[in-house]
């Protein structure tokens, strides 16, 4: 493909903080390499509907800060069927966008790998989703900031916790993934993390709760939602019968974990990714997904992020148990 002259980009999926310092980014490292920038709107809906707007520097004026995706986003069913993709690519050729930068997660890129393979469009993959479960990258956008709200509301939940003696079930977002489970488990201390990941986790559960002297002022069990025991309510239900001395509560976090202003670790990832984009497409790549690995920039095939399973840091998960309270060797399943 010659010289890229003019590029799109798009927020797909979940939105999350920092989405907005990427589209920062991309606008302004796109421009200053000479080239012209659109932002598509609302994702691969906004592609198909030829809703494209034209960017400028001023265009991403203060929004660095700002939670949320400007560029507004959406899961678009439409795109995923052949018609739609065909409609998408003529509204690109309409504008004369040669290539476009998703920010999105796995499933954004699953559909820009597959209309990559149908036409000729170069797409870069930036990862955003508050997950963290794309492979090929040690962080996602998004998803610092999301542990940090965690933490916020569970130092908040242990107030009222301490103050009843009570047990708390809070659940996390992270669809199929326990990144935002682990991570926030174990900068609030949290009691017992059950992740997606490992089978059979209510048993942790139940074993701590065996344990658990009714002395102790609280404790946090974190549920990461997705896990196979069912939703966290389900979990609860299953467990007060079998322990009434305890006095237990649930607390969904919810879509709280997907707001908020982007921590400054998000704002610098978010940048840096942002114009790695654009320096791919200067380089003529295609196809790949922007990472970041121990602090560096790298390139991951578009296919090999989607077929690979990212899988959590076992010390990580060992750590939770090497500080608890409770455990007992016996306690590792
Ligand atoms: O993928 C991001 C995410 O926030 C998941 O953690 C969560 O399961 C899902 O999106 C919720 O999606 P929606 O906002 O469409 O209900």
């Amino acid at each position: 493909m010659a010289n890229i002259k003019r590029i799109g980009v798009l927020t797909s999926g979940g939105d999350a903080p920092g989405m907005n310092a990427a589209i920062r980014a991309v606008t302004r490292a796109g421009i200053n390499s000479g080239m012209e920038v659109f932002g598509i709107m609302r994702g691969y809906q906004g592609m198909i509907e030829g809703d494209i707007v034209p960017m400028s520097s001023e265009t991403v004026s203060g929004i660095i800060q700002k939670g949320g995706t400007f560029l507004l986003t959406a899961r678009s069913q439409e795109f995923r069927e052949p018609e739609g993709r065909k409609t998408a690519y003529e509204q690109l050729k309409r504008f004369q966008i040669d290539a476009v930068v998703i920010i999105g997660g796995d499933g954004s890129f699953t559909g820009a790998n597959i209309m990559a393979n149908e036409y000729d469009v170069s797409f870069i993959g930036i990862p955003g989703t508050i997950d963290n479960d794309l492979y090929g990258t040690d962080y996602t956008i998004g998803f610092d900031t999301a542990v940090n709200t965690v933490v916020d509301a569970i130092d908040k939940i242990r107030d009222t916790a301490s103050s009843h003696n009570r047990i708390f079930f809070v659940e996390v977002m992270g669809r199929e993934a326990g990144f935002v489970a682990i991570h926030s488990g174990i900068a609030c201390g949290a009691e017992v993390i059950m992740i997606p990941e490992e089978k059979n986790q209510i048993e942790k559960a139940r074993r701590f709760l065996s344990e658990r002297a009714r002395k102790n002022r609280s404790s946090i069990i974190l549920v990461a939602e997705g896990i196979e025991e069912g939703s966290t309510m389900e979990v609860a239900e299953i467990l007060k019968p079998e322990f009434p001395q305890f006095d237990m509560r649930v607390s969904i976090l919810g879509h709280i974990q997907r707001g908020g202003s982007p921590s400054a670790k998000d704002r610098i990832i978010a940048s840096r990714m942002g114009a790695a984009a654009v320096e791919a497409l200067i380089d003529q790549q295609k196809s790949i997904m922007i990472g970041l690995i121990n602090d560096e920039i790298v390139h991951v095939p578009l296919n090999k992020t989607i077929k690979m399973d990212k899988a959590i840091d076992p010390d990580l998960i060992n750590l939770t148990e090497e500080i608890s309270t409770y455990v007992s060797s016996e306690l590792k399943l």
